[in-house]
């Protein structure tokens, strides 16, 4: 089957002019709703995009299949975004899908250190441990020769433990309220988005994470609770399965693993996004960075971070909102009217805190 969807009548004139390609199925109308449906239903689709030259549309057409079902959007119409006020104004009124990327520096203000800011960052103070070199604390190879440097910073760095979610945390959960948010993607390991009440079917935690535990030597998943226990404890949680002597290790994604096989979504994601937003992160960790390339060229890319990042500012559809990510997400939420909102989350899971203690 193929099918035809567009909302625009310039491009549904220019396809239906096109030979090659065969329409039995024209939809018009609400496009992000009928994607919804459509993306929700089908296995493979191939994604018509909103820039495609009739060059591309050859390719695309090359790849309809009986099963793939082709999608033709259009968003040409892109306002170009230059402020907060223009950001916040485009989420009101036309996004409904914000795909959000984060990193180490969005759980800076919960008092946990980023990687690579000079002198505070994680990197620059791992002296104590003796490391070969300072990412060593997340490699794999280094980790089966001595798991200790890893399990002190876990001590610490343990979910729900010592750091609680910030105002970013509880702004991505509004997003997810007001159903803008299309997923969070995160390289971060402390588990803040989680705290925060951003569901599983939105949270992509791509370097892992402390929920569950698996050892690393024959594979068997561990009671996460025991782990923890004795991660807090200072101890190195062995493998309980018979003659093995295995180290077993939170499932975060070392250097030298894997990402989760769901990561690769993003590909899918993508192509219903009408914002990226990236937040504290210094998109210099691949594959996690690549997403940022991967989003189409009309869909807006907006940077929150201290300094200008990765391909960011490359294309005339990308914002940079430079400075202390805090301030500028408090100017985001007071353009977008959600003062009250927000601080009526942060109130509910105070809340929820105390009646847990
Ligand atoms: P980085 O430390 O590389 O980058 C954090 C970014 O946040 C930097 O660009 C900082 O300038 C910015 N930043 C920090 N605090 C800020 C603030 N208050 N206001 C504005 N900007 C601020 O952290 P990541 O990009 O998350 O891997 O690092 C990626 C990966 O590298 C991590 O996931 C980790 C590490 O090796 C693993 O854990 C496997
Ligand atoms: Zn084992």
């Amino acid at each position: 089957m193929s099918l035809l969807i567009t909302s625009s009548r310039s491009v549904l004139r220019q396809v239906k002019s096109y030979s090659v390609f065969q329409c039995p199925a024209i939809h018009e109308g609400n496009l992000s709703s009928v994607l919804r449906t459509l993306y929700r239903q089908s296995s493979t689709f191939c994604v018509g995009l909103p820039c495609c030259r009739s060059s591309c549309w050859s390719w695309q057409c090359d790849l309809q299949s009986s099963r793939h079902i082709g999608l033709w959007s259009s968003h040409q119409n892109t306002p170009t975004l230059k402020t907060v006020t223009d950001v916040a104004k485009f989420i009101k009124e036309r996004a409904t899908n914000v795909l959000v990327m984060v990193g180490a520096g969005i759980s800076t203000p919960s008092g946990i250190p980023d990687f690579r800011t000079p002198g505070t960052g994680l990197y620059d103070n791992l002296q104590k441990y003796n490391l070969p070199y300072p990412e060593a604390i997340f490699d794999i190879h280094f980790f089966m020769m001595d798991p200790r440097p890893f399990f002190a910073l876990a001590q610490d760095l343990y979910p729900g433990v010592n750091y609680k979610p910030n105002v970013v945390h509880h702004f991505l959960r509004l997003l997810y309220e007001e159903e803008k948010l299309q997923m969070v993607y995160t390289q971060n390991i402390d588990g803040l988005e989680r705290l925060a009440g951003i569901p599983d079917t939105k949270l992509m935690e791509a370097h892992g994470t402390f929920a569950t535990a698996s050892c690393t030597l024959c594979g068997k998943m561990h009671n996460s609770n025991k782990v923890k226990q004795a991660i807090i404890e200072g101890d190195i949680p062995m493998c309980e399965a018979t003659n093995c002597k295995g180290k077993v290790k939170p499932d975060i994604v070392f250097f030298g693993e894997n990402l989760p096989p769901s990561f690769w979504d993003y590909h899918q994601h993508i192509h219903f996004t009408d914002l990226l937003l990236i937040i504290g992160t210094s998109l210099e960790v691949y594959p996690f960075a690549g997403i940022a390339d991967a989003v189409g060229t009309q869909t807006p890319r907006v940077l929150i971070n201290l300094n200008a990042v990765g391909s960011l500012g490359r294309r005339t559809t990308d914002v940079i909102l430079t400075g202390d990510l805090e301030e500028s997400v408090h100017s985001l939420v007071r353009e977008l009217g959600w003062e009250e909102k927000l601080k009526a989350l942060e109130k509910v899971y105070e809340s929820k805190q105390i009646n847990e203690e």
